[in-house]
């Protein structure tokens, strides 16, 4: 059974393709999903991609990501750097949770040096343009199966 991955994004990035492409490229937000979603299926995730520039939806998102026990790939765009609601929401995941973002961060002005989620991350991908995203996920698919060889191993005992 494929395990159904959120792949959540934050504020503008549904206007990727004509938003300062310079730094995050020229491929749209809709080129992106199709990214996803193939590296999904070749990882054996089923992968739904949304996007929003209202902070209480992506928090909404986050609850139903909690009490299904979904693995997160988040992208919180400009919200990395000053939401604690999104992070106090991020904390109550159980399953594994990615922090990705296009750019790095680090290397950029220095109010995006701070991300106020990467502390309640598994951990954090940045830089890698798209990619970044196919990382994510290769590394969410890599801890499912780790967590079930786990419990195959709990169950055997
Ligand atoms: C971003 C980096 C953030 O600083 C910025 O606010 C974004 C996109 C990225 O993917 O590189 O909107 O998260």
């Amino acid at each position: 059974m494929n395990h159904r991955v959120l792949v959540l994004n934050g504020p503008n990035l549904r206007r990727l393709g004509t938003r300062e492409p310079d730094v995050y490229g020229s491929a749209s937000f809709e080129d992106l999903t199709a990214l996803c979603r193939d590296a999904g299926r070749r990882l054996g995730l089923e992968v739904e991609v949304r996007q929003t520039d209202d902070e209480a939806e992506m928090i909404r998102w986050v609850h139903e990501a909690a009490d299904e026990r979904l693995p997160v790939v988040i992208n919180p765009a400009a919200f990395t750097h000053y939401s604690y609601a999104l992070r106090d929401a991020l904390a109550q995941l159980n399953g594994p949770l990615v922090e990705v973002h296009i750019s790095n961060p680090a290397a950029r002005e220095e109010f995006r040096h701070t991300s106020v989620v990467a502390g309640v991350a598994t951990g954090t991908i940045a830089g890698f343009g798209f990619m970044s995203y196919v990382l994510a996920l290769q590394a969410v698919a890599e801890l499912l199966a780790e967590n079930a060889g786990d419990a195959g191993r709990a169950a055997r005992a």
